[in-house]
């Protein structure tokens, strides 16, 4: 830790705090108020956490301002264009690169887990078929500490590392179940045969009268969404998976809850709700009305897949995304995709308009992911669920990493209180 501090003044009533500075390997040094509150009475006040970092973390590298992002230190295009999503699992679980035998091991370990207990079929048919698959993946993935209780003994490093496979290995199972129930047909079991991506596929697209082989290009471009999504350190749902865990509570709730948070528009629902825009635009002729409403301070509408809390430069992700959509659509022979061509036009638009350029909003991942998973065939309500199932190996690596950390605390933020001052009960016949 630096010996380096910042002193704090309290004008109020002149006393001062030396605070220590603490810097990590990149990234600008934080202020450590922990001892503030007991040294001075003060709380500090930071609402969407926008200037706290809440724990230290080697995982995943953000510049916002360069757009820069490192997976264990590697940067993300080249993960992006070398590595498979297992690959990039072990490496964010594990801290390094596998070696071939690493990878192999880690990859027979994954497959052996893919399979869900029957029982809990049971549990997925109690969902009405209507039900979005995200809600799904909330219940379901909640319920599999009712299955799998042999693992969870959470202070076992040997239980967390069983938890963290089983997670990895049956929320795609989980997912293209969701998928399955929601369309009327049954559930494909996964086959160890396959590639995890391709595996993936084959559960949301085979049926038991039917074989489905999942065509390289639409592998490789699940591959790439997939790492992509997989990490982005201290985000909304990664945050609440650590909070969660912070109490002690098992693996897969923590995970659940993740979910939860994921789903918002905000946050992971944004690749559904991207393509909803897009769709309500239509024709480019209509863009200026919609970037007047994005503008509107009276008008909820946001350009959705804009703007980003670390990002004030190009999301890296979204300008690999970009180039895909080209490759993807280009093999499909969906060169002209008109919602690939309304979303360029809308970019360029925004992207020279003052109101976007002062507040330094670019496109983010999910604005160009959205039209890759549709020309791959994938529903519109699964966008998000194909961003979950990316999303758990993050998730993981930081509960692993959190429950590994001799310092951790339960999360519990505080407040400033607005209420009213201590008044006394008065009986219902006097009020
Ligand atoms: N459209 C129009 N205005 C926007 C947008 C947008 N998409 N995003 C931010 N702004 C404006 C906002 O109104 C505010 O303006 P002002 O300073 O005049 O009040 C300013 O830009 C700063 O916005 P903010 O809401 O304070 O920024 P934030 O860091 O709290 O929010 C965000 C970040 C991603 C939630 C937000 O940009 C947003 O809602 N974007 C649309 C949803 C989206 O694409 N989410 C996916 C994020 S990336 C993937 C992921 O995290 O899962």
């Amino acid at each position: 830790m630096s010996t380096e501090t910042v002193t704090v003044i309290n004008n109020l009533t002149g006393e001062r705090y030396e605070l220590p500075l603490r810097q990590g390997t990149l990234g600008p040094p934080a202020v450590d108020i922990s001892s503030l509150y007991q040294e001075s009475g003060l709380l500090t006040y930071d609402p969407g956490f926008m200037s706290t970092a809440s724990c230290h973390s080697s995982i995943t590298y953000i510049d916002g301002e360069q757009g820069i992002l490192l997976y264990r230190g590697y940067p993300i295009e080249q993960l992006a264009a070398k590595a498979s999503f297992l690959e990039v699992a072990y490496l964010l679980i594990y801290g390094e690169l596998p070696t071939a035998s690493e990878l192999a091991d880690f990859e027979q370990v994954i497959r052996r887990h893919t399979m869900l207990n029957e029982n809990l079929k049971s549990f997925l048919n109690g969902f009405h078929y209507d039900a979005h698959p995200m809600a799904i993946l909330v219940g379901v993935v909640g319920s599999l500490s009712a299955f799998y209780h042999d693992s969870l003994r959470i202070n076992d490093p040997r239980h967390r590392e069983i938890s963290a496979h089983r997670l990895i290995a049956k929320v795609p199972t989980i997912a293209a179940a969701a998928y399955k129930h929601s369309i009327g047909e049954p559930i494909i079991y996964p086959r160890n045969d396959l590639r995890y991506c391709a595996n993936l596929l084959h559960m949301m697209f085979a049926t038991p009268c039917e074989e489905y082989r999942p065509s390289l290009l639409a592998e490789r471009a699940l591959n790439l969404l997939l790492i992509l999504h997989a990490d982005h350190e201290q985000n909304a749902s990664t945050s609440t998976v650590r909070l969660a865990a912070s109490s002690g509570a098992n693996p897969f709730a923590c995970i659940a809850a993740g979910i939860a948070s994921l789903w918002g528009p905000a946050h992971g629902g944004a690749n559904e709700a991207v393509i909803a825009m897009l769709t309500e635009i239509g024709r480019v002729e209509n863009i200026p009305k919609y970037i007047a409403k994005a503008k509107d301070k009276d008008d909820p509408f946001r350009l959705m897949g804009f703007g980003h809390r670390v990002y004030k430069n190009y999301d890296p992700r979204a300008k690999i995304l970009r180039e895909v959509c080209h490759q993807v659509l280009g093999e499909l022979a969906d060169t002209n995709n008109p919602l690939f061509e309304l979303a360029m036009r809308l970019e360029e638009i925004a992207l020279s308009d003052d109101y976007f350029i002062e507040r330094r909003l670019y496109p983010n991942v999910d604005f160009y992911s959205g039209i890759i998973y549709q020309a791959l065939g994938i529903p519109r309500n699964m966008f998000t669920v194909m961003f979950a199932v990316a999303r758990t190996v993050g998730w993981v690596a930081h509960w692993l990493e959190m429950m590994s950390d001799p310092n951790n605390r339960i999360g519990r933020p505080r407040q400033i209180y607005r209420g009213p001052v201590k008044r006394d009960y008065l009986p219902i016949s006097q009020r």
